[in-house]
């Protein structure tokens, strides 16, 4: 597999890839993933991105089951979730839930669950949860473009980590770390193609806004 993709090629073709085989990555895949997040700048260079490759079946089943009770809340009725966007039509948006409830089915089987967490050197609460995300994004994202070089599917996710106090009892976290975002990883079922976004003139201006 060549990683020789070249960058523009792969931040336009990173879409989310739910629906992943069950086929192994080889362990050092996945340790290149994580070296290529680990290369991202933080806030005053803290470098405090802390990254968990979870691949034990007993310790993916409870992360599913965590990821279950997320999407169920997500997906249910009167959650307030639009079910179409200005940029994203209804058919799209209701073939993007199919793809997280495919998800919640299969994420335990899925070969690698990666955790994206940081450790604050004090016990975490709300707000340094919510001061930690600038500092951890960017690492999640050149994950996510590796992997999208290494051929790779890969997804941001959220909904598992809800629980504070439950993500830290399945992983095992001291109380001075939060984990942020957790990806799973694998070989794609479905085909890699471009990311839809809206267009330039929608969200760019020079100078000032209007
Ligand atoms: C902060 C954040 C949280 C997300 N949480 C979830 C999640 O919990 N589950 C999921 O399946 N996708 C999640 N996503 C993925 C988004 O749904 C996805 O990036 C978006 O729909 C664009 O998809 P595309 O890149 O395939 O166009 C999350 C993305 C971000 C940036």
């Amino acid at each position: 597999m060549s990683d020789e993709m070249g960058l523009f090629e792969a931040m336009y073709n990173c879409r989310a890839m739910r629906r992943l085989d069950t086929r192994e990555v080889p362990e050092e895949d996945l340790v290149k993933l994580v070296d290529a997040a680990n290369q991202a700048p933080s806030g005053s260079n803290m470098q405090g991105a802390r990254w968990l490759i979870v691949r034990d079946p007993e310790q993916r089943q409870r992360l599913a089951d965590l990821n279950r009770r997320g999407v169920e809340a997500y997906i249910g009725p009167q959650t307030g979730r639009p079910d179409a966007l200005p940029h994203q039509s209804a058919d799209k948006r209701a073939r993007m839930l199919k793809s997280v409830v495919w998800q919640m089915e299969h994420m335990h089987e899925l070969p690698a669950l990666i955790i994206a967490c940081m450790e604050f050197g004090q016990p975490v609460d709300a707000a340094t949860m919510a001061r930690g995300g600038g500092s951890i994004w960017p690492g999640i994202q050149n994950l996510l473009l590796a992997a999208r070089a290494l051929g790779l599917g890969a997804t941001p996710t959220t909904l598992a980590l809800g629980d504070r106090e439950a993500v830290a009892g399945v992983l095992n976290l001291p109380d001075t770390m939060g984990a942020f975002c957790l990806i799973p990883v694998g070989y794609p079922l479905g085909r890699f193609g471009p990311v839809t976004r809206r267009p330039i003139d929608e969200v760019m201006r020079f100078d000032r806004w209007s």
